[in-house]
């Protein structure tokens, strides 16, 4: 008998992931797209799998996450769910399949619910407080996506810092609030300055889970691929590669793992100031 099969993890639910802002144990999030890799982030210790849109982007050689469909969703959080045991799967709504009404998000947020998600993530301010309601009394746990949204890279001109100002600022603090307000019980703050980061996270009572938004919020997610310095290209300045020093795969997981935890990541040099 092997160890896993002796003494099976438990499963992380939203209330281990909550309880975490109080305790002050950073969360651990990455993003996944198949089984084969959710089973051993979910061996390391990773608490969160985010089956992310950025899928497009990583795995189908898109220029943005903007062509991914809910049934490529579906697909990848299946496959996900399959391979993994005990960590909490997010799955990303992909753009076009949330922002028509709150009917059309829930349809469409059951369908990777059905697939393995536990939560679904969508990307916006205030005027998605219906939506997040309509999913949260029927039963789907919301993870909001403030900041750099990517599905939104068009109207915001590129992959750009966001929030720099302090009317910008306000605004993003004030959607955060209505996101909560709505429902919303996690949130992911993208490619914003540190002291934001820390003030979004200062202001509500749900976790937050940073890309690039400084070392203060209650956890971290990276791009698997960016981490494991398979992305081609440049990687952004807040993509650190855990390859570097590594020689295999785990020992970059693990040590991903052990820098979020300590705060040894994200440093200075992995954020924005206002
Ligand atoms: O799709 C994704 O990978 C994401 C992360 C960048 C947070 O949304």
């Amino acid at each position: 008998m092997t160890d896993k099969e002796s003494s099976p993890k438990r499963k992380i639910t939203i209330s281990d992931l909550r309880c975490r802002r109080a305790s002050l144990d950073r969360i651990t999030m990455l993003t996944c797209y198949d089984a084969a890799f959710a089973a051993l982030l979910d061996d390391c210790g990773v608490d969160v799998l985010l089956v992310g849109d950025s899928l497009g982007m990583v795995l189908q050689g898109h220029q943005s996450t903007i062509p991914v469909t809910i049934e490529d969703m579906a697909y990848h959080t299946r496959c996900v769910a399959r391979g993994n045991s005990s960590a909490w799967i997010i799955g990303d709504m992909p753009f076009g399949s949330y922002q028509e009404s709150p009917a059309q998000a829930y349809k469409n947020a059951a369908i990777l619910m059905a697939a393995g998600a536990q939560m679904v993530k969508l990307e916006g301010g205030a005027w998605l407080a219906p939506t997040i309601k309509f999913l949260t009394e029927r039963g789907i746990p919301v993870c909001g996506h403030l900041g750099l949204t990517p599905q939104s890279v068009h109207s915001l001109g590129g992959y750009k810092v966001q929030g720099r100002d302090e009317s910008a600022a306000n605004h993003l603090l004030a959607d955060a609030k209505a996101l909560e307000s709505a429902g919303a019980q996690m949130l992911v703050l993208e490619l914003i300055p540190s002291p934001l980061g820390q003030r979004v996270t200062d202001s509500l009572t749900i976790p937050t889970i940073g890309i690039g938004a400084g070392p203060h919020t209650t956890g971290q997610v990276l791009v698997l691929h960016d981490i494991l310095d398979i992305t081609p290209g440049r990687r952004p300045r807040f993509a650190k590669n855990f390859m570097h020093g590594q020689t295999s795969i785990r020992g970059a997981i693990a040590r991903f793992i052990y820098e979020v935890k300590t705060g040894e990541y994200p440093a200075p040099e992995h954020g924005f100031s206002s």
